[in-house]
């Protein structure tokens, strides 16, 4: 495989992208690993993507993440995909090989690793667990939750086509319910994960009585501003453990980045609190 001369460039391709934490995370480790790389925000139309990708190489970077929403079209234009972006359809990682623009899918392994860094027996005998939400997100999860082992995944969604799609795509250990029947999904669950948009700043919060999960049960959000979430918050209080959606974004990175720099960084705490300082900083958080 024959790499560029200089500085490497690599870059998250979004719209809107400048939201996005990731530069923070990539240059952090750039700077961590004495690599000269740069890592920055591209804004790309959605009707300038397809163009974009195509001639990928003439944008002078190595590889890029990809975010919403541009991960189908990403997956469209990668001429090779990795298992699981093949699975889900959605590509948030590229990559030039001898020309050829690769791609894969670390937001399953984002999410996986969270959880076992927060919660190493989460995944213990799951024989059941209870997905909030059918986005992209939401398939995601689903997909990881399934590679576990997970006998069932119970999918509650506002719009219930959307969950019955899950079922479509990835079988019947997925099943759907509607919205309103979810609190008496949660009986004897270990396991709830929320993927909707709510209990996100300046959204509703996620209401819902917790009482019927498992004691042992690990509640975790893929919503991370607020870090605490009112969902967290009622299960903490609940004595249920809780994971933070903060640390599926900075594992999420970690194969991307050792994809495009031949190094497998790691998720530390001081990453962690630079994420959080910089998110407070911007006023998301308190
Ligand atoms: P992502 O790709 O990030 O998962 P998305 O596709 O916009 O995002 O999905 C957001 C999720 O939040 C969806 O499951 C959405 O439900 P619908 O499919 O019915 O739209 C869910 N959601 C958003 N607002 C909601 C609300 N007020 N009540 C219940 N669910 C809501």
């Amino acid at each position: 495989m024959t790499r560029p001369v200089g500085t490497l460039r690599s870059a998250i391709i979004g719209f809107p992208v400048a939201h996005s934490r990731s530069p923070l995370i990539h240059n952090y480790w750039l700077a961590q690993h004495g690599i000269d790389g740069s890592y920055d925000r591209m804004e790309v139309a959605p009707d300038a993507i397809e163009a974009f990708l195509a001639n990928f190489e003439a944008s002078g970077l190595i590889g890029a993440n990809v975010t919403v929403p541009h991960k189908e079209a990403a997956f469209r234009a990668a001429v090779e995909h990795d298992p699981v972006a093949l699975a889900l359809g959605a590509v948030n990682t590229l990559w030039l090989e001898d020309g050829r623009l690769l791609g894969a899918n670390t937001d399953v392994h984002g999410f996986l690793a969270n959880l076992d860094a927060a919660e190493p027996e989460w995944d213990r005998a799951l024989d059941e667990a209870v997905v909030l939400g059918a986005g992209g997100a939401a398939r995601a999860i689903v997909y990881g939750l399934l590679s576990r082992g997970a006998g069932r995944v119970t999918v509650a969604n506002r719009t219930r086509a959307r969950a019955e799609a899950l079922q479509a795509q990835f079988g019947d250990r997925v099943l759907p319910v509607d919205w309103r029947d979810m609190p008496g999904r949660l009986n004897g669950n270990r396991l709830l994960v929320n993927t909707t948009s709510l209990g996100m700043k300046g959204q509703p919060p996620l209401d819902i009585d917790l009482s019927s999960l498992s004691p042992d049960a690990v509640v975790t959000d893929a919503v991370y501003v607020p870090l605490q979430t009112p969902l967290l918050a009622v299960a903490k209080a609940r004595g249920l453990k809780t994971v933070d959606g903060l640390g599926m974004l900075l594992h999420q990175a970690v194969p991307s980045f050792e994809r495009w720099f031949g190094v497998r960084p790691q998720v530390t705490p001081e990453l962690r609190e630079l994420a959080i300082a910089d998110l407070k900083a911007k006023g998301q958080l308190s």
